[in-house]
């Protein structure tokens, strides 16, 4: 086991101030916000762990890239040069643009759907994937090892696929249904878990053998090239930039929140490796819904950011110092004895909140009772990632019931130092010590979809 931490590869050239605020305001700001830290301004947050999406820093080169957008509508050079870098990436054909990652879901998932194809299958669809499938009218299925569900025990790969499940799922609904399978790398609703390379070999083993397409959501795929090499046999020699050649290998159509491993706070990519057909489709699709196809909702100057973020994203040394600082987190956390998904995944350190709130049901949101509390603590902001998020059954609407309560303490990427990854570590052992005064919560509204982005809630009395 490693035991230091690299110090940052860069120094600071321009500061952002935050504001400090007391115990008592921070119980008023989270009242208003009805419960629910998505509805707090920021400027109210000591230190954001909402997301680790769109928020990171960027470089110098990246600032300066800014000033050289062609705001062309049409055939903008920025695009060109955004599609050669995705393009030397991947490996693959056809690149369009999109302003995000779930405006690359719904330009592209509805063009897998027919009347005959209606489930998609995955390691674990991301909340914002699993709506498009949905608003798409298929279903969305996770297909996930067991192991990513017992939080305590180690295992290098908790994103894996159950590939013994896989198979019995594509043979019970009938391959003829299937509309591709959708390889979330790393597996961000599970702990920002990786995926072996050899899980996703299996996986295009499979779609192979019943003509399957794979999507791969990918928007952290270089930390998930960065696990590999790390934890998995052959690999410590080769650069991330490699094993993440040989993953897009094994995929044929690449979708990306760039606003993670694109280090830009905008952009998505839309990459697909051969399919002609569906790359049209696309081109069409994509213009009444993100724009014309070389700038997909992206101005010029975004597409010049991004074109110079992905690549420094696969930088190791930025890419060590980046998993050191998620492992900081993860450790003083588990010194402390507070349970979290181990081992620490890319982008968050996941409290496990079933074990830290045991007496509140999951229709009372025990992950989110824990997130109000860091909060009041010490004005951190991190996110529920539990029954709150996964909403109703779109059949029954049910309340639909989380294997895993996780509060996700995301760092933003080259934005904090260790020393406020100490104040967060402080603020959640202090609630994890006052875990039996946690009350549950219930709705004061309730929006029909994505519920925890706009609803208001109030404590259970
Ligand atoms: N896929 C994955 C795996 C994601 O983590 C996200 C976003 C998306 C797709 C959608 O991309 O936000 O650019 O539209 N995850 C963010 C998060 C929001 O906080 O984890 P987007």
């Amino acid at each position: 086991m490693k035991q230091d931490y690299v110090a940052p590869p860069y120094r600071i050239k321009m500061v952002e101030p935050i504001k400090i605020t007391t115990r008592g305001q921070r119980v008023k700001f989270l009242k208003e916000a009805g419960y629910n830290p998505f509805s707090l301004r920021s400027e109210d947050v000591y230190i954001d762990l909402l997301t680790d999406s769109g928020t990171g820093a960027m470089s110098h080169h990246q600032w300066a890239a800014l000033m050289q957008g062609d705001e062309a509508y049409a055939g903008s050079r920025s695009f060109y040069k955004l599609e050669k870098t995705v393009k030397e990436i991947t490996g693959y054909n056809y690149f369009i643009p999109a302003h995000q990652g779930r405006g690359a879901e719904q330009v592209v998932l509805p063009q897998l759907v027919t009347q005959e194809k209606r489930y998609f299958i995955s390691n674990m669809h991301f909340d914002t994937t699993r709506a498009h499938v949905e608003l798409a009218g298929a279903r969305a299925i996770d297909c996930v090892v067991e192991a990513c569900f017992d939080t305590a025990t180690y295992h290098p790969f908790k994103g894996n696929f159950n590939l013994d499940k896989l198979t019995q799922l594509i043979e019970e609904k009938g391959a003829k249904h299937i509309a591709g399978i959708i390889m979330t790398i790393t597996n961000n609703s599970a702990g920002g878990q990786p995926v072996s390379y050899k899980n996703m070999q299996a996986v295009r083993k499979i779609a192979d053998k019943y003509n399957l397409k794979i999507i791969i959501d990918g928007a952290r795929y270089a930390e998930n090239a960065y696990f590999i090499k790390q934890r998995e046999k052959g690999f410590t020699n080769m650069s991330i930039r490699e094993i993440a050649k040989k993953t897009f290998d094994l995929g044929d159509i690449f979708l990306m929140s760039a606003k993670k491993d694109g280090l830009s706070n905008i952009g998505g990519l839309i990459v697909i490796k051969a399919d002609e057909t569906l790359y049209n489709q696309c081109r069409t699709y994509i213009v009444p819904m993100e724009g014309f196809p070389t700038y997909g909702g992206l101005t010029g100057r975004d597409m010049e950011a991004l074109a110079v973020g992905l690549n420094e994203a696969l930088d190791e040394n930025y890419m060590q110092h980046r998993l050191d600082q998620v492992r900081f987190l993860g450790d003083k956390l588990q010194a402390a004895g507070v349970p979290i998904q181990h081992p620490v995944g890319g982008h968050a350190v996941f409290v496990d909140c079933k074990k830290i709130a045991p007496h509140i049901p999951f229709n009372e949101f025990p992950a989110q009772a824990v997130t109000n509390a860091v909060y009041i603590e010490a004005g951190i902001r991190p996110v529920e990632i539990g029954s709150f998020l996964l909403g109703r059954d779109p059949d029954t609407n049910e309340n639909l019931e989380s294997p895993l309560e996780l509060m996700r303490l995301t760092i933003p990427r080259r934005t904090y130092t260790y020393k406020h990854l100490d104040v967060v570590a402080k603020a959640v052992i202090a609630v994890y010590k006052n875990r039996n005064n946690l009350t549950g919560l219930t709705f004061e509204y309730e929006p029909p979809v994505l519920r925890h982005f706009t609803a208001r809630l109030k404590p259970k009395k």
